[in-house]
């Protein structure tokens, strides 16, 4: 990290972030963007482009930032501010990156500030692309996106819904808060190289529902936060993303593709339609091993006589097993995940082998769960097995901190 400012209170200087604007009608949410990054004690220069300032005023970014704010290169030219401002940057971030800018910053235009700032920047850079369904997805566009990634930079899909005017498709900017943890990610990963650039990823979170009745359901305690940590920081390291999120009630993540589903039976078809050109999938859900023979259409109701319904179950087909075993393309990593306690048969580890061993996948992620704290906890511990007889300890940490120990390995196995 460069030498910069201190952050009130703390030891370490202020992360530097520059925070890019081009001219589309989603600069007004770069101000929340902006907001979340100073109030998190973070040194940022915010740098419009003057198609921004159509949108939002030079006196609102330069309030919320606390800093003077120049479009061109020729405003203090004695501070060289189109090479310095790049080149002290721990971390860029453009939202929203308009096609225009896109554009420019794939072919190494310098005739903005922004754009200078891109070429000397020599740190992590992310792009929040915003635009109209048919610009995001003309060739050129995705051209420019596709050499963009292969040069190290991130960039975001942007997310589905309205868009400006009566339209709806994709296009938005991914919520403010979302763009906001891919930075802080990104941050603190420091300059690592995006190692699952031009790779697919397919996760899946939270905990399957079977119902009983249109009001009941069996279900389990999984939050997603883990499946949630996995996808984010998927994203952070380059990859594409697909997350099969069942019953999750979190925001969706920047840059990554939500499906939501509720039951086993659409999970295994969601997570194994995305797999078949996956490089890797992550069965981080905890799919219900057993539904009710048949779910009533009505609502069961109480008998007079006090007697309670019985329930006939059958079990739920292992999509973690089926997809080991099937490996729908060559050379993709398989990862499942045990919540284990220990019993009278062994040790936490000992059934995490045993399990890695009968469904057959690459890695395993083993989580004591004895007392029920990894539920609902932004906190995670785990030992990584590999098939090959490895072990690998991660000490406790957030969930983050596990997605990465985790991308570590597929990444290695992957060859990347
Ligand atoms: N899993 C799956 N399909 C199921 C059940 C589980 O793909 N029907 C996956 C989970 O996503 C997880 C892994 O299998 O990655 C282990 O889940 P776990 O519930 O520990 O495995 P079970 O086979 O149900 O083992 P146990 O009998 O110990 O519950």
């Amino acid at each position: 990290m460069t030498d910069g400012p201190m952050s009130e209170g703390a030891s370490a200087p202020a992360p530097r972030v520059v925070l890019g604007v081009s001219g589309g009608i989603a600069a007004y949410k770069a101000c929340e963007l902006l907001r979340r990054l100073t109030e998190s004690g973070h040194d940022v220069t915010v740098v419009p482009t003057a198609a921004a300032l159509e949108f939002v005023g030079a006196a609102s970014w330069s309030a919320l930032s606390g800093k003077p704010v120049h479009t061109g290169v020729w405003d203090d030219v004695h501070e060289v501010p189109h090479v310095r401002i790049g080149k002290s940057a721990d971390l860029v971030v453009v939202a929203p990156a308009t096609a225009d800018l896109l554009a420019r910053a794939a072919h190494g235009l310098a005739d903005d500030l922004l754009t200078n700032t891109l070429l000397t920047a020599r740190c992590p850079v992310v792009f929040a692309p915003a635009m109209h369904t048919e610009m995001w997805e003309h060739p050129a566009t995705q051209a420019n996106v596709a050499t963009l990634r292969e040069r190290g930079a991130v960039v975001l899909d942007p997310a589905e819904g309205r868009l400006t005017g009566a339209d709806t498709g994709k296009g938005r900017l991914p919520d403010p808060e979302e763009i906001f943890e891919v930075c802080l990610d990104l941050l603190a990963r420091g300059a690592g190289a995006p190692d699952l650039a031009g790779r697919h990823v397919v996760v899946s979170a939270g905990g399957t529902r079977e119902p009983l009745d249109p009001v009941r359901f069996l279900g389990n305690r999984s939050s997603g936060l883990q499946g949630y940590a996995l996808a984010r920081t998927a994203v952070s390291r380059g990859a594409r993303v697909t997350l099969v999120a069942a019953n999750v009630s979190l925001p969706d993540p920047a840059g990554v593709t939500v499906v939501h589903v509720e039951t086993t039976a659409e999970l295994g078809d969601q997570v194994t339609g995305a797999a078949k050109d996956a490089d890797a999938v992550v069965m981080a859900a905890a799919p219900a091993d057993f539904r009710p023979v048949a779910s009533s259409d009505s609502k069961i109701k109480k008998s007079a006589d006090g007697s309670a319904p019985s329930l006939e179950l059958t079990q739920n087909p292992d999509i973690l097993a089926g997809l080991s075993h099937d490996r729908l393309r060559d050379g993709q990593v398989v990862v499942g995940f045990a919540a284990e306690t220990g019993d009278a048969t062994g040790s936490v580890l000992d059934l995490g082998r045993a399990k890695l061993a009968r469904k057959g996948c690459d890695l395993l992620v083993v989580n004591d769960v004895s007392g029920g704290a990894v539920f609902g906890s932004p906190d995670n511990q785990a030992v990584i097995l590999d098939a090959d007889g490895g072990a690998t300890d991660v000490p406790f940490g957030t969930k983050a901190a596990l997605a990465h120990a985790i991308w570590d390995q597929v990444a290695a196995r992957l060859g990347g």
